[in-house]
């Protein structure tokens, strides 16, 4: 069974489904025609972060988040995969 997720970019007003070909949500967003500012691609930077309104994400790394961007559910697009519905605030 194939599960379907759905990802909102709120402040876009776009929904897309989530499917395995995209390595990542940065990936994903980009090929929606969503800009987003990214630099390292790896986790590093923390350029590429965005909130994340609602859902659960899986991160390969967190190095680019602070304290207090995890405090606010800030994720970084470039290594992160949906584990849920999401809505990111970008
Ligand atoms: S682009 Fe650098 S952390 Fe995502």
């Amino acid at each position: 069974m194939v599960m379907e997720i759905q990802v909102e970019f709120k402040k876009s007003e776009k929904i897309a489904l989530w499917c395995d070909s995209h390595d990542n949500l940065l990936e994903m967003a980009e090929e929606n025609g969503i800009k987003i500012t990214s630099e390292c691609a790896a986790g590093i930077c923390g350029s590429c972060k965005v909130k994340l309104l609602d859902g659960e994400v899986e991160m390969e790394t967190q190095e680019g988040l602070d304290d207090e961007d995890l405090k606010e559910n800030m994720i970084l697009l470039c290594v992160s995969v949906p584990l849920s519905n999401l809505v990111l605030d970008v």
